[in-house]
């Protein structure tokens, strides 16, 4: 879906299509570097990761292996409480093994930490973090995050993943919702 699909919904767009193909590019040469010679399984958290798997792991001139995770927070609200539960799991042992995974964005960094930390107690090679975009300023918790997009402010962001009450996620684009569409 173009921005122009739902013209005035966002009050700006923070990201064009081509600003995040370029950006996971450039991740993605990284990425290359960073575990040539070694197996990759890369790990994406449903559902909003589902855009920036898809480019990433295209943008990789090199095999991998793809799993996912559904994991959800609860809270009140629109506040992370920081208890998370695993709503599907992965289907792939992860014992020895190099572990990227791929998320669109950090916010608290709560969800991120605790699945850090349950994959680490799985005994993988390594673990690590790709995510499209983090809030510095909303940050309750540091996650080492190897590879990142781009940093944004702490306004409320839709598209390219990103959900409002499920919608806006099959945006190209990332943009600011505007007040009017959730107040
Ligand atoms: C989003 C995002 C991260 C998490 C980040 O997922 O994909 O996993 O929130 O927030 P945090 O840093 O404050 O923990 P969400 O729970 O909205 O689920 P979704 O991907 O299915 O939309």
């Amino acid at each position: 879906m173009d921005a122009a699909a739902i013209d005035g919904d966002l009050t700006e767009v923070l990201l064009t299509e081509q600003q995040i193909t370029d950006r996971l590019g450039e991740l993605a040469r990284q990425v290359e570097a960073d575990y040539h010679g070694k197996d990759l399984l890369v790990i994406g958290v449903l559902k909003g990761a589902v855009m920036v798997m898809a480019d990433f792991a295209r943008a990789l001139n090199r095999h991998i292996e793809m799993d996912w995770v559904d994991i959800s927070s609860y809270g009140s609200g629109t506040e992370s409480s920081g208890v998370v539960r695993i709503l599907k799991d992965l289907s792939t042992d992860i014992t020895d093994r190099h572990v990227l995974i791929v998320d669109e964005i950090i916010d608290t960094g709560l969800t991120l930490s605790y699945l850090v930390n349950n994959l680490r107690s799985r005994g993988p090679a390594s673990v690590e973090i790709l995510a499209l975009l983090r809030k510095p300023e909303a940050a309750r918790m540091t996650v080492a995050t190897k590879y990142v997009g781009y940093e944004i402010g702490n306004e409320f962001v839709v598209g390219y993943g990103l959900d409002y009450n499920e919608r806006y996620r099959n945006l190209r684009c990332v943009g600011t919702l505007a007040p009017h569409v959730y107040s």
